[in-house]
């Protein structure tokens, strides 16, 4: 099969992994910067160009959207599934899994625990906001952030209101939600490949930081999914209709609450903590689905 991993820079741990897992099943691997792709629209007739060389022969994409580039990145991989390649990440879930507000939505909607969560939109009801929530401290959060990065804990309603203030000055949508106090700092990442868990790990965040991700100095450990959480798991990757994806889940006294489906996630922590060769189950579900041309 000829397989297009589609990212911004081919030396990176999780791009370096899915190509070398592709080769060693023989398959033909090519990086592509979806950054740089042009596409053509001619009639009913689709093309991709990638640096004035036209993109043919595929099979299959592998995309690994950065959150960057998260708006040109989607319409490339719609491009790609328009002219017919099968796609590891669908351009409709790309988009709904990188917005924490339509996130929270669907998965409450459908029965997923998710944090109680409240979104507003203006500052005149900061008051209000903070009361649907009731306790403090409660942690703030960027609707499109990642990696830690944009969450943060306010301590008390005054602290809380300035910070809510600065981001509607700044025109940053922000949701707010209770403080999982019990998780103690702790939270469990799910990968997900073709609805079946493929590696579970609990990242722990390091002391005096709430925020467990590795790239905020987390460090991760194998750990044991009850049946709760690898239901809730599997569910939320379905709702959001991901096929390849990190659910990230805390453990409460209320059973497991998810935080987000992670559309991109980075392979390095899960694969190094489990030992479990995660891209090779990517190719694998790629042979599965992708129409050979031969
Ligand atoms: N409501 C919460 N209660 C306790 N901890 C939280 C809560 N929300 C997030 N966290 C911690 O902060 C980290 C980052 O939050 P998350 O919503 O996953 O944002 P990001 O997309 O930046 O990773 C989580 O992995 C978790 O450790
Ligand atoms: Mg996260």
């Amino acid at each position: 099969m000829n397989i297009l991993v589609l990212s911004r820079n081919s030396s990176l741990y999780s791009t370096q992994s899915i190509v070398n897992a592709g080769r060693r099943r023989g398959h033909f691997m090519r990086v592509i910067d979806h950054m740089q792709c042009d596409l053509v629209m001619e009639g009913k007739n689709l093309q991709v160009y990638y640096q004035d060389e036209l993109i043919d022969d595929y099979d299959a994409i592998i995309p690994r959207i950065g959150d960057a580039a998260t708006s040109y990145g989607s319409a490339v991989v719609r491009q790609f599934q328009l002219m017919g390649l099968f796609s590891t990440l669908d351009y409709e879930a790309l988009l709904r899994a990188r917005n924490k507000i339509s996130s929270m939505q669907l998965l409450a909607a459908h029965g997923i625990g998710v944090p109680k969560t409240v979104i507003s939109n203006n500052s005149y009801t900061i008051e209000e906001s903070l009361d649907y929530l009731g306790r403090m401290p409660l942690v703030i959060k960027l609707a499109q952030g990642t990696h830690g990065i944009g969450v943060l804990l306010a301590e008390n309603k005054k602290n809380a209101g300035a910070i809510i203030e600065t981001f509607h000055k700044l025109k940053q949508r922000v949701i707010l939600q209770e403080f999982v106090a019990e998780a103690k700092g702790a939270d469990i990442r799910v990968l997900i490949v073709d609805d079946k868990i493929t590696g579970s790990m609990k990242r722990q965040a390091r002391t005096g930081e709430f925020r467990s991700n590795l790239h905020r100095g987390g460090n991760s450990t194998v750990v044991r999914l009850t049946e709760a959480e690898a239901y809730a798991a599997k569910q939320a990757a379905k709702i959001m209709g991901l096929d390849v994806c990190g659910v990230d889940m805390l453990r409460s006294k209320k059973g497991p609450l998810i935080l987000e489906v992670n559309a991109s996630p980075g392979l390095e922590g899960i694969e190094t903590t489990t030992k479990i060769d995660i891209a090779g189950k990517i190719i694998q579900f790629c042979e599965r689905n992708a129409e050979f041309k031969a």
